[in-house]
């Protein structure tokens, strides 16, 4: 790993959709952001809940999970499922299949939790790397995905250029800003300075720090417009100004949404996978920011989000500034970072048109 330390075994969570050509060139990896498993598309029975080894049984059979970009994947979609191979794994250190802090140590038999190795985005990418060797693919026609997901993008066309055809990172960063660690430390701090999070080494999850952890994150993934319009002022239960219990709209939605996250997401994973974010930075060992996206050979198509306030649209213009082949567009939405996962119609409708230049295989 980046940090020197070596890790084994690594299992690796993935799933395809698509059929691979015999000649091994027509895949495309999407990667997933910062919560996010290798269930890209279709319905699913495997629930959403910290695992490792073996799949968790549906604990509601019958109940069916759509993958998280469902609307992107598939026929005539922005990956199209007739033409490409699609893939997506759960990456290095999350807690979904793929091992991470919350697996079992070999060496303890106990979940290494604070003693994981602190991986990198690199190191995310080396692990998918060898996905697709273990697949038999020989070239990715695109790389694509939002937020942490696109910074592995990034680091695949940087890191394995023979392999790359093109990439699609969208509303994500070159190196990450001092605007998204200080988000991310709030959220890390939330999760440490809960009593039962016992120095990383937790029997019960610290469900206080990593639900508040979640709700600083839920706030930066939308916009002020967004909660205006959705919640205004709107009350939630009693409605009696006098009434403790009165609750604001959008206070209910941010702690349902924490108390969602709590169920199926590992603690120190989301503090292992923000701090990854936060060492994100292609320059590292490599050169001035000019010079290493400037050494992008393959075309790359940038798409920002008009009211993205987390990784805001002019970012991904200074990326597409600076990678020589580089195209910018525009998911224009009013739902903040979070439209990535949301406004299928124009993903579908941007992302072809970018990838039609592309030879197909
Ligand atoms: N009180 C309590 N719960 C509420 C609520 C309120 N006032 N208003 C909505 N909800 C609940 C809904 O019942 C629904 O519950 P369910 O998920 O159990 O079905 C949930 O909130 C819907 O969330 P919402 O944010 O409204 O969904 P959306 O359709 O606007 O957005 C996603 C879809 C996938 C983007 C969103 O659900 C999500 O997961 N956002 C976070 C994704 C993420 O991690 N992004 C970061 C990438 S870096």
């Amino acid at each position: 790993m980046e940090c020197g330390r070596t890790l084994s075994p690594v299992n690796v969570a993935y799933e395809t959709y698509g059929s691979l050509n015999r000649e091994g060139t027509n895949a495309i990896l999407v990667c997933h952001a910062l919560t996010g498993d290798a269930h890209a598309a279709g319905l699913t029975d495997i629930p959403s809940a910290v695992w490792s080894d073996t799949p968790p049984q549906p604990a509601n059979p019958g109940a069916l999970r759509p993958g998280w970009w469902d609307g992107a994947i598939g026929p005539g979609r922005a990956f199209d499922t007739e033409k490409y191979f699609v893939l997506c794994s759960n990456f290095l250190g999350s807690c979904y299949g793929t091992t991470g802090p919350a697996s079992i140590n070999p060496a303890t038999g106990r979940p290494y939790r604070t003693g994981f190795p602190q991986m990198s985005v690199r190191d995310m990418v080396r692990v998918q790397r060898a996905l697709l060797d273990h697949l038999g693919v020989h070239r990715l026609v695109t790389i694509s995905g939002g937020s942490l997901g696109g910074m592995q993008a990034l680091e695949w066309a940087i890191m394995y250029p023979d392999l790359v055809a093109s990439v699609v990172p969208i509303a994500t960063a070159a190196r990450h800003s001092a605007w998204g660690i200080g988000l991310n430390e709030a959220a890390r701090m939330a999760i440490v300075n809960d009593p039962d999070w016992r120095e990383g080494f937790y029997t019960v999850q610290p469900a206080r720090g990593l639900a508040l952890a979640r709700i600083i994150a839920m706030i930066s993934y939308r916009s002020m417009s967004s909660f205006g319009h959705r919640f205004g002022r709107d009350l939630q239960g009693p409605t009696d100004p006098a009434t403790p219990e009165q609750t604001f709209k959008v206070q209910s939605y941010l702690a349902y949404q924490g108390r969602k996250l709590v169920e199926r997401f590992d603690a120190a994973a989301y503090v292992y996978i923000t701090k990854a974010m936060d060492l994100h930075d292609v320059t590292t060992r490599r050169g001035t920011l000019k010079e290493v996206l400037g050494e992008i050979r393959v075309p790359a198509l940038c798409l920002g989000i008009s009211s993205d306030v987390l990784y805001p649209a002019q970012e991904q213009r200074e990326l597409a500034s600076l990678i020589p082949d580089a195209r910018y567009a525009e998911i224009q939405s009013p739902h903040g970072h979070d439209a990535f996962l949301i406004e299928f119609d124009q993903l579908n409708r941007i992302v072809p048109e970018f990838l039609n230049s592309i030879p197909a295989s």
